[in-house]
């Protein structure tokens, strides 16, 4: 919950993967909080289901299909969320995936590109996008999302995502540093194991499952909304000193 009641109510998120998974959540608890969401996702039927629950739950909608890969494609998000609410406060970028598992010498560069395109090259285009705006306000909250897996590099199966993450990560820390002191605040989570669409996505084996489950402390994966609700504390005016790193949210650990 924010510190302040209503904070969030009538400011505006942009979120990436809003479709599905820890994106959809992530809209549905900034929706409940009062908060203009725009949806964005290159399922644009998903993105749609998600604007109706945002709407039903009594906040502003607003669904831009999106390829996150196409710096065309997020500049206009931007554009159209900017023309839509006039300010936006905060952008939540989660848009992304392991997309194939691979053993680091099969990884070939159709893999290894497509990984980058999407998981940093994605982010790097969403902040570019709206850093000006940000900055023209005087505010503004970015979070991204990395993975537990940096930590671990993904050997065996992820070493592309892993590493993909970790620049997320490095991203991040850089330009939450470069424009600290211009009301600007970045910073990423690093989620463990979570219930989502995502494990299949990455076509993981079900003993591949089980073996993350018994390596997480707690013995289970993480729901998406307990992402959801750090993101929301995050963006919140709580905490404004935190800025820069990651938070780890993984049962205690273990995962790759
Ligand atoms: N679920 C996990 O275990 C886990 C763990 C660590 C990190 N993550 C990260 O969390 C984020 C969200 O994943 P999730 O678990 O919610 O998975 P998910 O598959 O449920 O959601 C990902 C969303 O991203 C969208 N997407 C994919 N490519 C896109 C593109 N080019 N442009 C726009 N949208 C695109 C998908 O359509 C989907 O709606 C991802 O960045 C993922 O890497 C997930």
């Amino acid at each position: 919950m924010p510190k302040t009641p209503d904070y969030f109510r009538g400011k505006t998120v942009i979120i990436t993967g809003a479709a599905s998974g820890i994106g959809r959540a992530t809209a549905l608890i900034f929706a409940r909080e009062g908060a203009n969401v725009v949806s964005a996702d290159i399922d644009t039927e998903g993105a749609r289901r998600t604007g109706e629950q945002v709407t039903q739950l009594g906040a502003k909608s607003l669904v831009v299909p999106t390829d996150v890969t196409s710096r065309e494609q997020v500049t206009d998000m931007v554009r159209r969320a900017i023309e839509e609410f006039g300010t936006v406060q905060f952008e939540f970028n989660s848009a992304g995936a392991a997309l194939r598992r691979s053993k680091f010498l099969e990884i070939d560069d159709a893999l290894f590109d497509k990984t980058f395109d999407l998981n940093v090259k994605g982010v790097f285009y969403g902040m570019q996008a709206i850093l000006p705006h940000m900055l023209e306000n005087g505010h503004g909250v970015i979070v991204n999302v990395a993975s537990m897996s940096h930590k671990r590099g993904g050997p065996g199966t992820s070493v592309h995502y892993a590493s993909a993450k970790g620049a997320v990560l490095t991203m991040t820390l850089g330009v939450a540093r470069e424009f600290a002191d211009r009301g600007i605040r970045c910073l990423s989570v690093s989620p463990g194991p979570i219930n989502t669409p995502f494990q299949a996505a990455a076509q993981t084996a079900p003993e591949v499952v089980q073996r993350f489950r018994d390596d997480v402390p707690m013995k289970r994966f993480g729901e998406p909304e307990e992402i959801g609700e750090l993101v929301l504390f995050m963006c919140s005016d709580a905490c404004p000193y935190m800025t820069a790193d990651t938070v780890y949210v993984n049962g205690g650990g273990g995962w790759r």
